[in-house]
């Protein structure tokens, strides 16, 4: 048998590197705008689908709404071969839902992670226990398209990027295409892109040449790339020959507007009077999947490619700008402008309001056009999960990235339907365009003043609390007052602090786990919360350098419910530190984990959580790691696997069979002094860093068993 290709580009890997100290500058100007030296913007006072679900239901005993955001699979069927004759074009599905794969059984609920952990470690490559395996699976400038060129880094043109993998990975999801599950779709966030390391000799945007700017508009976006697996393995690989479902999404792709904002005058521009077309998307970060088989990407930083707000004087559309951090000086770091006017906020002042969207792909219609979901609000999304309500209805659960912002969800007006027809898809593909949106309010339980921003725990041996989710809008009328519909869905954040929700330490990931119907969410870190913005008992760390998890459950564990407890979970960080915490779990046996992200679980329940920042605070890079939630091993955290110098860990996603962990190498080498002519890392062919998405397996004659066991 041929050597794989993942095996012929491990066999390439360089040399293995020094250490690396503090977080990169170029990181902060690429991807947030520089948003962490900025002031806080919130200065408010304030079988693959009925059979397999039923299959997983029956056998673990699994929540309703947790079975179908785990198992989420979607429509194999050939792209627009049916015409559905009620849905408008843009919610047209490719068909019905296609057959169930034949997963292995699931391990038990709880279960112990059965690796040994990798150690800390400052190494410029991947670093998985022993027992594993891992290879890259696609990076960027790997031909995509057909006619593509291979990638040639000092020969780059638009045109060939169009057709490429774009740059930095973020949210990966692998959807299935057959039975066995050989064969599927990978889907990748592009979310933003490194110029410095990208093209030889840049300075700086004022100085790029137009073909440059429009290099890095073809990087962003997302890519549609069908895989299929190596044998019985968990490795996966991009298939030869025709590809029909690759996709490249990028910055002039065009997408449709639903919900109540679409055709609002918030969203029209001279390009676009009906305020319902939109060109591209931008920073997409993280994401999620639905139960009806599509994909949700979300517009995060999106901000930072616009400026000049300040030539517009209306002081409430100024304090608009100024909420979601749009520059009010002409010109940006992009230098997009250069190319396009709609990046001029003087000459198109509703462009920006265009983005900070969550988003809906059908991967399996490369000639679908996506959406922008109005009705679950506009911020600086993360992402989004799906889950399904005791009545049907279905929950997206959202975090907007930015210090002291909020936690959202989405409900919508309409039932998810079981079904596997065409008509079934095309009324699920539907449920997020009406619905109604909330954000949270998280209280303490300690009195007044007990908590002291140490993390020394309460008297009550915990911090957790109640909360409630307080409507923004509901049956389609506001509950902001002053604030029409379209506007608390297009300023959401400005909803949010008329409110009074919570102002939490910049929350990422919100994840509903399938197991235990616990909602996890991952809060970065907040190195602004000091004395004068103070602690409570969600945010309980003053300088939260290290960031924090907590876990949120629903009333009668419904995610429809109004009200909820929670409690943290973790206060991550260095465990010999005593203002950490790992569950109740002996901290002397955890690894230190720090700045979560991205979180996932398996079908065994076990929360997965991916790093970004960890070099800065810890000084070791960033990774994937695995805590279980229940049983005696609950908060016994385990590092599974490191990412290159200069990388974030993004991704993950733990196949539905149990078999791969997925990593995204987001940013390899980002560093103040990189260049392409002083590369800070060589991942993954030992010379110029490419973001690349890695599948690790567990190396089994049987590919068996399960990742993490
Ligand atoms: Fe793009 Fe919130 O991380
Ligand atoms: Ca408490
Ligand atoms: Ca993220």
């Amino acid at each position: 048998m041929p050597e794989p290709e993942g095996a012929q580009r491990r066999r390439l890997l360089p040399l293995l590197g020094g250490v690396h100290g503090g977080r990169s500058a170029m990181t902060c100007k690429y991807r947030c705008a520089d948003a962490c030296f900025h002031p806080v913007p919130n200065e408010s006072d304030n079988e693959y689908f009925g059979d397999m679900v039923n299959k997983a239901m029956s056998r673990r005993g699994l929540l309703r709404s947790g079975a179908v955001a785990a198992l989420v699979v979607g429509s194999g069927v050939g792209s627009g071969a049916l015409a559905a004759a009620a849905a408008p074009a843009s919610t047209r599905s490719s068909g019905p839902k296609p057959p169930t794969p034949n997963f292995p059984d699931v391990p038990e609920r709880g279960r112990p992670v059965g690796f040994r952990s990798i150690g800390d470690n400052t190494l410029d490559t991947i670093v998985v226990p022993n027992g594993y395996d891992w290879s890259v699976t696609v990076a960027w400038g790997d031909p995509i398209l057909p006619g593509a060129p291979e990638f040639d880094f000092d020969h780059q043109s638009e045109a060939a990027q169009l057709k490429q993998f774009g740059y930095n990975c973020d949210f990966v999801a692998i959807l299935p295409l057959d039975r066995n599950f050989t064969k599927a779709l990978l889907w990748v966030n592009h979310e933003y892109t490194n110029e410095e390391l990208m093209f030889r000799g840049w300075t700086d945007a004022a100085a790029a040449t137009v073909e440059q700017l429009k290099i890095a508009q073809a990087a962003h976006g997302g890519s549609v790339v069908e895989i299929e697996r190596v044998g019985e393995s968990g490795e996966w690989l991009p298939v030869g020959g025709r590809r029909r479902y690759n996709r490249r999404i990028h910055t002039n792709t065009e997408f449709t507007v639903t919900g109540p904002a679409a055709g609002s005058d918030l969203l029209k521009t001279s390009a676009d009077r009906t305020g319902t077309k939109i060109l591209g998307m931008l920073n997409n970060c993280a994401g999620g999947t639905t139960p009806w088989g599509t994909i949700l990407t979300a517009e995060e930083n999106f901000n930072q490619y616009f400026g000049a707000s300040a030539a517009v004087t209306d002081a409430a559309v100024a304090e608009r700008y100024r909420r979601y951090g749009i520059r009010t000086t002409a010109g940006t770091d992009r230098g997009w402008e250069k190319t396009n006017k709609r990046f001029d906020v003087a000459q198109e002042p509703n462009e920006p309001n265009r983005f900070g969207w969550i988003i809906e792909v059908d991967p399996y219609d490369p000639t679908s056009t996506p959406r922008k979901h109005t009705a679950l609000g506009r911020m600086k999304h993360e992402g989004a999960t799906v889950s399904i309500a005791e009545d049907g209805r279905v929950v997206a659960y959202m975090g907007d990235d930015e210090r002291f912002d909020y936690v959202y969800k989405f409900v919508s007006k309409n039932k998810y339907r079981t079904g596997d027809s065409k008509r079934d898809r095309d009324s699920n593909m539907r449920l997020l365009e009406e619905g109604d949106l909330y954000v949270a309010k998280f209280t303490g339980d300690s009195p007044a003043g007990e908590i002291d921003g140490t993390g020394k725990l309460p008297a009550d041996g915990a911090f957790d609390g109640t909360g409630q989710w307080i409507p923004l809008v509901v049956g389609g009328q506001s509950k902001v007052q002053g604030m029409t519909v379209q506007e608390v869905l297009t300023f959401t954040r400005l909803a949010g602090d008329k409110v009074g929700a919570t102002k939490m330490d910049r929350p990422e990931d919100v994840e509903r786990n399938p197991v235990t119907g616990t909602v996890v969410i991952a809060l970065t870190n907040n190195t602004a919360r000091n004395a004068a913005r103070g602690v409570e008992e969600p945010n309980p760390r003053l300088n939260n350098k290290w960031g924090h998890v907590i876990g949120l459950d629903e009333a009668g564990n419904d995610p429809a419910a109004l009200t909820f407890t929670w409690k943290i979970l973790v206060l991550a960080g260095d465990p010999s530190d005593p203002s950490t915490y790992y569950d109740g779990y002996d901290k002397t046996q955890v690894s230190h984990m720090s700045c979560p992200d991205n979180v996932a679980f398996d079908p065994a329940g076990r929360l997965w959580i991916s790093t970004d920042g960890m070099p800065g605070p810890s000084g070791i890079h960033d990774g994937l790691f695995v805590m279980p939630v229940e049983g005696p091993d609950k908060g016994h955290v385990r590092r599974f696997a490191s990412v290159p110098k200069g990388a974030e860990c993004s991704g993950p996603f733990i196949t539905p069979d149990g078999r791969t962990a997925t990593i995204a190498v987001q940013h390899p080498g980002e560093d103040d002094d990189a260049s392409p002519d002083n590369p800070f890392s060589t991942f993954p062919y030992g010379d110029q860093p490419r973001p690349s998405v890695v599948t690790v397996w567990r190396k089994s004659p049987t590919g068996g068993p399960f990742i993490g066991d």
